[in-house]
C-alpha cells in the first residue's frame, strides 16, 4: 500500500520544515500530487491555538491543558485539511503529528505515553501516519542551531536542557516502538545530503 500520509518529527532546529518544503518541491517535479501542512497549525483554528499554546507569557499554563489543546488542534487539522485532501489522492506531508504530542507531552512533560495516546485517539480516531520520518540531531545541537539562526524562541523553545533530552529519549522509544513506521534519517548531515536521504526513504518505501 502506498505510503500517503508521511509525517516528519525531531528535536528542535532538526532542520524538518526546511527539508519538508524541498521533498514537497522535488515530489511535485516528479508529477505527484503533494499537500503539505503543520502541526500545530495548518489552517486558521488550529493557527489560533498553536498562538495560545506558544505564547511565551503563557508560563502558567498546565501540562494538560497544553496536551489537550495540540489534540484539540490536531482534531480540526484532520477534519478541515487532513482528511480532505488524503480523499482527493494527495500525498500529505506533514511538519509534526501525534508522535509530538508522545514526545513532548508524554515523556517531556511527563504526563505518559500512554495518557496522551488515549486523548489523541479521541482525537484522531484512526488516522494514523502511514510513514513517520524522524530527523535525529541531538537536542544540544539543535537548540544552538535555533539560537544561531534569530528563529524567535517559543514558549517550548525556552524549556530547559533536561527538558528537551527527555522529549529525545520520548522520540527513541517510540522508534523502538514502531520500528516499522517511524523511520531515522541521520540531522547532522549536510541539507543537500539530508533531503536526498529523504527522497530515497520515500521512493523506496512506495515502490
Ligand atoms: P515547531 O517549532 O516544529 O513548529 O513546533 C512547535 C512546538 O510545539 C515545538 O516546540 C514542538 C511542540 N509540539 C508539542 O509539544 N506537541 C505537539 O503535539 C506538537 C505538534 C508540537
Amino acid at each position: 500500500m502506498k505510503k500517503q500520509f508521511i509525517t516528519f518529527e525531531g528535536p528542535e532546529g532538526s532542520g524538518k520544515s526546511t527539508i519538508l518544503k524541498a521533498v514537497e518541491k522535488q515530489l511535485e517535479a516528479a508529477g505527484i500530487s503533494v499537500m503539505s501542512t503543520r502541526e500545530p497549525g495548518g489552517i486558521d483554528i488550529s493557527e489560533r491555538i498553536r498562538d495560545v499554546i506558544l505564547d511565551v507569557h503563557h508560563t502558567h499554563m498546565d501540562a494538560k491543558t497544553e496536551a489537550l489543546l495540540y489534540a484539540a488542534s490536531r482534531r480540526q487539522h484532520i477534519v478541515e485539511k487532513i482528511d480532505p485532501a488524503l480523499k482527493e489522492g494527495k500525498m500529505v506531508l506533514c511538519d509534526r503529528f501525534i508522535d509530538s504530542s508522545l514526545a513532548y507531552q508524554g515523556y517531556g512533560r511527563k504526563l505518559g505515553k500512554d495518557e496522551i495516546f488515549k486523548i489523541n485517539k479521541f482525537a484522531i480516531e484512526n488516522r494514523m501516519p502511514d510513514l513517520t520520518i524522524f530527523i535525529d540531531i541531538k537536542p544540544q545541537v539543535g537548540l544552538d542551531r535555533v539560537s544561531h539562526n534569530h528563529r524567535k524562541m517559543d514558549r517550548l523553545d525556552l524549556e530547559s536542557l533536561e527538558f528537551h533530552e527527555r522529549v529525545y529519549a520520548g522520540y527513541l522509544d517510540l522508534i523502538k516502538a514502531f520500528p516499522d513506521r517511524i523511520r531515522v534519517i541521520d540531522g547532522d548531515k549536510p541539507l543537500n545530503e539530508v533531503i536526498q536521504d529523504v527522497m530515497h526513504l520515500i521512493n523506496n518505501v512506495n515502490e
